[in-house]
């Protein structure tokens, strides 16, 4: 079959993506770009905010004709949303061939044979919970020289909004020489930038007698790659070690992706986030005293049951104090069977969330700005990622502390990718640094 996967929502997915395209080539098949040529259409989905679930319904709506003129195309939801919904989706979808959740994508190639059959609905609910399936699913996703490995899965925390731990299941951490290994098989095939990835990277090891501090420190002992990163950060679970570590480790980068939600404590209380506003302040200073010049990235929730004034100025209030590298705003979205739906009403108007939002991107706008603005007449070091994709004649790159810079590309350009260089910075937009090449 020529198979075509679209794949929406987090880093986890386009791991998950990756690995079913291996299984599905290991079979046989081919993985095709272009929805005409294909005679599969897979999509990998995302359950965190209800605009992502229906995105992706009405796509599948779309090919309904399709389907009846075809009736060998094959259709496929997998992922988050097949999990969440399982057979409520052949409800509806009733052209839907098959619907396979988070941890049966290894079957995938099986389970799409089998649907000439008959639909079929693969989604398995105690292993959620069950321990000891990670490394079957253990992966990689490698692009140029950037490489993601997946390092733990699911998530313990059970914030209040978030469907995530119920369609992703508890934490498990992969054994340190397996994230190890994969490292190495990646560095050799030309990965320059390795990032870690988990839903909360910093509980990882906590099953396994381990910690994120030294999977950094053993992952660090790997040579011939040039950077590290690591995402997503939880308040309540980052350690002064870790951080310690990161400032000890100059491979690993100046940043952190440490969600605050909200700046106000009565808010993360009813969010179940596990830390007060002082105990996020006091994380954002641990950071500032060990890696001075370190970035920190934020998420923020606006519109959640009974934000109050009050609490959204908080929030405004804490990302100009904070100066965050950047900071992406959702509007509250119910996810049907988490606590805040079950037990909270849905009490902010949709006019109400569209400002709140508004306000909070202005005013990391106003952060971001500032900041560039301050660093026009700096020197930067970047890793080289490549050629622009918007602009032809530049590059681009990013400095350890995230922050975007692009400068004209040099005659022999390939030749840069994946090195260190410094660049003069002498422009800028909100959130680019523009420069020259200083040195290579
Ligand atoms: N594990 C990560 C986040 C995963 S989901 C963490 O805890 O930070 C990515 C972001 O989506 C969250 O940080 C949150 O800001 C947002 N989000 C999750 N559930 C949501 C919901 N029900 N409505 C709106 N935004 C939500
Ligand atoms: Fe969701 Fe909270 Fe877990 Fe993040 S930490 S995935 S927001 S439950
Ligand atoms: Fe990721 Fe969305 Fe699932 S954020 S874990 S794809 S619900």
């Amino acid at each position: 079959m020529k198979i075509l996967i679209h794949t929406f929502g987090c880093q986890m997915n386009k791991l998950d993506s990756e690995l079913v395209a291996e299984a599905l080539v290991a079979a046989g098949h081919e993985i095709v770009a272009d929805e005409a040529e294909a005679n599969a259409i897979l999509f990998n989905t995302c359950s965190v905010r209800d605009h992502a679930e229906q995105r992706v319904l009405s796509r599948i709506a779309h090919l309904r004709a399709r389907k009846k003129a075809e009736p060998d195309l094959r259709l496929g939801v997998m992922g988050c949303m097949a999990q969440r919904l399982a057979r409520e989706l052949f409800d509806k979808a009733p052209h839907l061939d098959l619907v396979c959740g988070t941890r049966k994508f290894p079957q995938i190639a099986e389970l799409l044979e089998q649907s000439f059959a008959g639909p079929v609905l693969a989604v398995e609910e105690e292993s959620l919970t069950a321990p000891g399936t990670l490394d079957a699913h253990g992966r990689s996703l490698f692009s140029g020289i950037q490489a993601y490995i997946s390092i733990m899965r699911g998530c313990n925390n059970f914030c209040t909004y978030c469907i995530v731990p119920y369609v992703r299941g508890r934490e498990e951490s992969r054994p340190i020489a397996a994230v190890v290994g994969e490292a190495r098989a990646l560095v050799s095939r030309g990965a320059k930038e390795i990032t870690l990835l988990g839903q909360n990277v910093d509980a990882y090891g906590k099953d396994i007698g381990s910690s994120l501090a030294e999977l950094l420190r053993e992952v660090d002992k790997v040579e011939d790659f040039v950077r590290m990163r690591f995402v997503t950060s939880h308040p309540k679970d980052i350690t002064e070690e870790l951080v310690k570590t990161v400032a000890a480790l100059p491979r690993v980068c100046n940043h952190f992706h440490m969600p605050a939600q909200s700046g106000s404590t009565k808010m993360l209380k009813a969010m179940n986030r596990g830390y007060t506003r002082e105990e996020y302040d006091r994380r954002l200073e641990i950071i500032a005293k060990h890696c001075p010049g370190a970035l920190v990235t934020s998420d923020f929730i606006v519109g959640f049951p009974d934000e109050a004034d009050e609490d959204h100025e908080q929030s405004v209030e804490l990302i100009k104090a904070a100066k965050f590298q950047n900071s992406y705003v959702f509007k509250y979205s119910p996810r049907p069977g988490t606590v805040a739906e079950k037990k909270l009403v849905d009490n902010a108007p949709e006019e109400v969330k569209k400002q709140r939002n508004h306000e909070l991107l202005s005013a990391q706008e106003e952060v971001n700005c500032a900041r560039s603005a301050s660093l026009v007449g700096s020197t930067q070091e970047i890793m080289v990622e490549g050629i622009s994709r918007r602009d032809k004649t530049r590059m681009t790159g990013r400095t350890s502390n995230n922050l975007i810079c692009v400068f004209p590309a040099p005659e022999d350009a390939e030749a840069l990718v994946g090195k260190l260089v410094t660049l003069k910075i002498n422009a800028c937009g909100a959130l680019t640094l523009i420069g020259e090449l200083q040195s290579r």
